[in-house]
């Protein structure tokens, strides 16, 4: 079976064609970084526009390059949510419709199981079950993972999501739009032993996140600081230090209260390097094992939609004839797609 898959729910529009013999055979990413960047953040408005323009075009170059018709497609994944309601209405609405029109059937995508199940695009993906560390910019969650759509939340974001904290934290510094990456390459220059933060709800049982007091700690630290280039930095580094030590003591919890040896990290912060080394770290330390994607899969892209609607199209599921696009959307919510 060969997908073709669709992912527009924020800044990024990104297309695939995963097969289920020769496995992902194109994708291609277009981001909107440049539009928004000079608005210090996503004009949801000018995302969907330039998903319009973007998304017919992408998905010609995907297809040019494996060299198929459009008949050999057998069936279109689109991500339904959660993001931007007027952005995944642009992917859901051509999904849909070319599905119909091609007469193959179209399946919707959560947003954070295409995260999720992205490692198992690499050559040594894991079995299941798994702990899944879903970090991005709208979500910081601990799932447990049993099979495809059989998902336990066991931890999520109190407040700001961890990517959404990275962001803002960079903004207050002065650095810009995406903030996440900037700031990371920032907190190399840093000095670890200069400022301390605090480790956010790790001084109490539990496995949900919290990290809006840290950028707070970052805001007040600046202001009482002579805001020298080491000084930005010097937070850089304390502020990375504190979010990557928070989130190994809730995986190290995790994996305590599970017995589950396999941790997947998946979603945009699971690109930042101090993150990858540490939980890798970790999870060698517990004897157990950690699965990331590669960096680009890790941010949004159209391989983990085409992946998961492979897995979901191949359980017999798929959509009526009409739109889905569901802004907010639980996890907990999806059925199982077991083959
Ligand atoms: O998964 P993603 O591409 O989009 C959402 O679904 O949100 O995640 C984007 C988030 C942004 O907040 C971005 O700043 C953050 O991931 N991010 C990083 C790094 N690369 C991307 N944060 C920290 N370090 C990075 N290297
Ligand atoms: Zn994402």
């Amino acid at each position: 079976m060969r997908v073709l898959g669709i992912e527009t729910s924020c800044d990024e529009t990104g297309v695939a064609l995963y097969d289920g013999e020769s496995g992902l055979m194109a994708h291609a990413l277009y981001s909107q970084v440049q539009l928004h960047a000079r608005y210090g953040g996503v004009v949801p408005e000018l995302a969907s526009r330039d998903h319009v323009r973007k998304l017919l075009p992408l998905i010609d170059k995907v297809l040019d390059e494996v060299g198929v018709d459009n008949r050999r497609i057998d069936g279109v994944a689109y991500t339904a949510g959660p993001g931007l309601v007027g952005a995944l209405l642009v992917g859901a609405m051509t999904g849909r419709g070319l599905a119909w029109s091609w007469g193959v059937p179209a399946i919707a995508v959560h947003h954070m199981e295409g995260h999720l199940l992205a490692p198992m695009l690499e050559p040594e993906s894991p079995g299941f079950p798994f702990l899944a560390l879903l970090v991005s910019g709208g979500h910081s969650m601990l799932v447990e993972v049993e099979g495809v759509g059989r998902y336990q939340v066991l931890g999520d974001s109190i407040d700001d999501a961890v990517g959404e904290a990275f962001d803002k934290t960079a903004k207050l510094l002065g650095l810009s739009y995406p903030g996440g990456p900037a700031l990371a390459k920032l907190a190399l220059e840093g000095d670890p032993g200069r400022f301390s933060f605090p480790r956010p709800m790790t001084d109490r049982p539990g496995l949900d996140f919290s990290f809006s007091g840290l950028k707070t700690f970052a805001l007040n630290t600046w202001r009482a600081s002579a805001q020298t280039d080491q000084d930005r930095a010097d937070i850089a580094r304390a502020f990375e230090e504190a979010v990557v030590d928070t989130m190994a003591i809730k995986c190290r919890r995790a994996v305590a209260q599970t017995g589950i040896m396999s941790l997947v990290v998946a979603g945009g912060v699971g690109a930042n390097r101090a993150l990858r080394e540490r939980l890798a770290r970790l999870m060698e330390q517990e004897g157990g094992r950690v699965y990331y994607p590669r960096p680009e899969f890790c941010t949004d892209n159209g391989a983990m939609i085409a992946y998961a609607g492979y897995r979901r199209l191949q359980a017999g599921q798929s959509e009526p004839l009409s739109v889905k696009a569901m802004p907010r959307w639980s996890l907990e919510e999806l059925a199982p797609a077991d083959t």
